[in-house]
């Protein structure tokens, strides 16, 4: 299997032109805008409130550094402790960067990453997500790319239904439940694809699919129905 660059990924299956590419300095300012959006800061573990030095550390240093480890062939801290993420891009007039979310994968140990994602509230409804959940997740498990995954985590707060239709249709399996450790202490879904498994959507999802959040909250605490 040729081996993807994993510094340009073509994003499938979408009316329009988007792609993968690793975040830079030149994303600071739409990374910081579009993370001031509640659902990012309520969903995701990016700081809260999200401030403009937030958005340089990851942007202008971290990621930079991580991707430069990455070609230079060496694992490091900078991979280890805040991972690999790209931007989501879009072509279009006045889009600057053409920056309208984040798709990540974080090292959780050999051979097993996490993945992570948000978008821009404009770019929501459009497969954006999926397109590069796929794209990101091929790359993980090329056997000829660097990342060698041989499994994938995503793990979202219970009611977190937007992110669970992405995993879904990303061809994640639930898992099951695992205590949030963080100071919300909502419980997290948690679901994995491990190598050799289709990057397809996997029906039905064991967990119910509420259209409210009470019956997703039942499942995290049933004694409280
Ligand atoms: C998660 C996220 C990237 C998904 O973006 P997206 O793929 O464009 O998708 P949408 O937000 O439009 O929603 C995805 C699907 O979930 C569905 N959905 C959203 N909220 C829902 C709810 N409360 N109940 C049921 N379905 C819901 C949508 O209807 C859509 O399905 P459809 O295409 O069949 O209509 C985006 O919502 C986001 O950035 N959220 C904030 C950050 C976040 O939660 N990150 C993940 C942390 S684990």
């Amino acid at each position: 299997m040729a081996s993807h660059d994993l510094t340009r990924l073509p994003l499938a299956g979408l009316t329009e032109t988007a792609w993968l590419s690793p975040i830079t300095a030149d994303d600071v300012e739409a990374v910081f805008r579009i993370c001031q959006d509640p659902d990012i800061q309520r969903w995701t573990t990016l700081p809260s409130p999200y401030r403009h030095s937030d958005a340089v550390g990851f942007a202008a240093d971290l990621q930079p550094q991580a991707w430069a480890d990455l070609a230079a062939g060496h694992w490091s801290g900078a991979i280890s402790s805040v991972g690999l993420s790209w931007g989501i891009r879009r072509s279009g007039p006045g889009t600057g960067t053409g920056l309208c979310g984040v798709i990540g994968l974080k090292w959780i140990r050999e051979e097993v990453w996490e993945i992570g994602w948000w978008l821009d509230p404009a770019a929501r409804g459009r497969g954006l997500m999926t397109a590069a959940a796929r794209a990101v997740l091929e790359a993980a498990f090329d056997p000829a790319g660097p990342l060698r995954a041989s499994q994938v985590l995503w793990r979202a707060g219970v009611g977190n239904q937007a992110s669970r239709a992405v995993a879904q249709r990303s061809g994640f399996h639930y898992l099951g439940l695992e205590p949030d450790r963080s100071a919300d202490q909502v419980p997290l879904w948690r679901a994995a694809l491990t190598a050799g498994q289709p990057i397809r959507p996997v029906v039905p999802w064991p967990i119910p699919q509420p259209s409210t959040r009470t019956s997703a909250q039942a499942e995290a605490d049933p004694a409280r129905q």
